[in-house]
């Protein structure tokens, strides 16, 4: 769990405890994910495109392996050889984003006709890829944004983030679904408005990062934030119980709540920080 001192941010140097800490939290919880996106970008692949999902065979495989490797380390574990976990992990995450892109290419030139991955599903996670890569880059090189980029550059991320969800959600729900249909327009909505609030935000930089506005800031984005994650919390639940209609992979429904529970534990990171003067 992301915890006061376990901060992503700060602007402090990172000390060595930190530093193997927070590298293996993130890749505990990207590496799942990436491996995750393998299985779904997988499932969406026709029978025929054999190379295609022999290649998300294998990343699924790395990833598996990555985690594995993350949960054997611990705390004490030598920080240089931290360091050099987070490098190959980081090439792992580049050659993932690299594979994401090109299946986004044979789609949108319609060489994959009949497979069912959206463009934008595959976009988001190309997009998350190559978050993963760069938060590894930023451990590797010790050099972290100040406190209110980082508010600001986060939340315009996992705003983005959780607009893309709702609107996969409502996509993949059975149109005859329509009071839940209309519960996912009703967030991809809302998020697509927080986004927008937070880019404005970003272009008042740097006179907008003070500290009422950030905290405001964080304060509506969490509102928001927790009504999404019960809401795929519940849309999870049903599915798995069988309750309701869609083509929505239960692994899928939960791997969406965990990336909301992620966006609101850096929330109350970021706000712990504000509120606690660490600035
Ligand atoms: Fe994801
Ligand atoms: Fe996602």
């Amino acid at each position: 769990m992301i915890g006061d001192d376990t901060s992503l941010h700060a602007d402090t140097g990172v000390t060595s405890g930190m530093f193997v800490e927070r590298s293996l939290n993130e890749i505990r919880f990207w590496a799942r994910i990436m491996k995750e996106h393998s299985l779904f970008l997988r499932l969406g692949f026709r029978a025929e495109d054999t190379q295609l999902i022999q290649e998300a065979n294998q990343f699924y495989r790395l990833f598996e392996q990555i985690e594995q490797t993350a949960h054997s380390f611990n705390n004490q574990t030598d920080p240089e050889h931290i360091r050099r976990f987070n490098s190959e992990v980081q090439q792992a995450a580049t050659n993932i984003f690299g594979f994401k892109r090109k299946v986004l290419g044979l789609i949108l030139t319609c060489k994959l006709p009949g497979a069912n991955n959206f463009p934008l599903l595959v976009d988001h996670t190309s997009r998350e890829a190559n978050y993963f890569r760069k938060r590894l880059v930023e451990l590797n090189q010790g050099k972290l944004q100040s406190l209110p980029d980082a508010i600001i550059k986060e939340n315009v991320f996992f705003l983005r983030i959780m607009a893309d969800h709702a609107k996969f959600i409502g996509h993949l729900l059975d149109p005859s679904e329509r009071k839940l249909v209309d519960v996912a327009r009703n967030f991809s909505n809302d998020f697509d408005q927080l986004l927008y609030q937070a880019r404005d935000l970003e272009s008042m930089k740097p006179q907008s990062q003070t500290a009422p506005l950030l905290d405001q800031f964080l304060d509506q984005n969490r509102v928001s934030v927790a009504s999404l994650r019960d809401f795929k919390k519940t849309a999870r639940d049903l599915i798995e119980q069988c309750k309701i209609k869609s083509i929505i992979h239960p692994l899928l429904a939960d791997h969406v709540f965990r990336e909301a529970d992620r966006f609101l534990e850096i929330i109350d990171m970021f706000d712990a920080h504000l509120t606690g003067g660490t600035r």
